[in-house]
């Protein structure tokens, strides 16, 4: 996030403003999980993999017990996911998307032969569910939400985020179309959360903040 607050530019492209340790962070963050999630514009407009580098993050991760790299859990209330996405070429670890019987039968077809559907029948993804389901049926325990925004705002709605890593950038990047953490949502929170510094580290010019979010019940 950079000092005024934004995620990304107005136009939504793939901006790269941070260090190659903030990069590293992102990676050692997501080695840690047992599963990586991503809302479908982020995964579309970046492009990633969600893989780790060549390192020993992989041993690092056998060596407590864990798959070398972390499930790979999209989610899309639409499902218009496009089957070429670099995602879908990398056979590392097993992707599950969560989404709705909106997805088109065409996009179905072409899913199933990369990843395992999970459609409900209403509307939009039920969050708390399919967080169930990855602990029941996958044993996941941890999962590392590398969002978008949108998601983001989602999971910290239904008090489903614990934690926050959250790097400040050294940039202004200003506009009142560009997306903050929480997105361009005009609403207020359901309710303001409150976030405890649990860590603090500076690298340079950046900070690398760690909060545990308190929700009320
Ligand atoms: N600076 C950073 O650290 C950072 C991190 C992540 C992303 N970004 C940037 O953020 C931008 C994308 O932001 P965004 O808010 O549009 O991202 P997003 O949350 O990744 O994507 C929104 C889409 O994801 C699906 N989605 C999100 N929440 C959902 C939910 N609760 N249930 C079901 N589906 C859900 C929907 O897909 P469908 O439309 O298919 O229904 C929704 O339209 C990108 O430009 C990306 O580069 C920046």
């Amino acid at each position: 996030m950079t000092v005024d607050g934004k995620i990304t530019t107005r136009n939504f492209s793939p901006v790269d403003f941070t260090s190659r340790e903030d990069k590293l962070h992102l990676f050692r963050q997501r080695a840690l999980a047992d599963a990586v999630l991503i809302g479908h514009s982020t995964l579309k407009r970046d492009n990633v993999r969600l893989g780790l580098p060549k390192t020993n993050l992989p041993e690092t991760r056998i060596a407590r017990s864990q798959t070398p790299y972390p499930i790979r859990v999209i989610v899309s209330n639409e499902g218009k996911i496009d089957h070429r996405l670099k995602i879908f070429q990398t056979d590392i670890s097993p992707i599950l998307i969560f989404s709705t019987t909106q997805m088109p039968q065409n996009f179905r077809a072409a899913l199933r032969e990369k990843a395992t559907l999970y459609l409900t029948r209403h509307r939009h993804v039920d969050l708390a569910a399919m967080l169930r389901k990855l602990r029941s049926k996958y044993n996941v325990r941890t999962v590392a939400c590398e969002g978008g925004a949108t998601l983001f705002r989602s999971l910290l709605e239904r008090g489903l985020i614990n934690q926050l890593n959250l790097t400040v950038t050294p940039y202004i990047f200003g506009g009142a179309n560009a997306p903050t953490l929480t997105g361009l949502s005009k609403e207020f929170l359901p309710a303001s959360v409150h976030c405890s510094l649990i860590d603090m580290r500076v690298v340079g010019d950046e900070c690398f903040l760690t909060y545990r979010i308190k929700h009320r019940h």
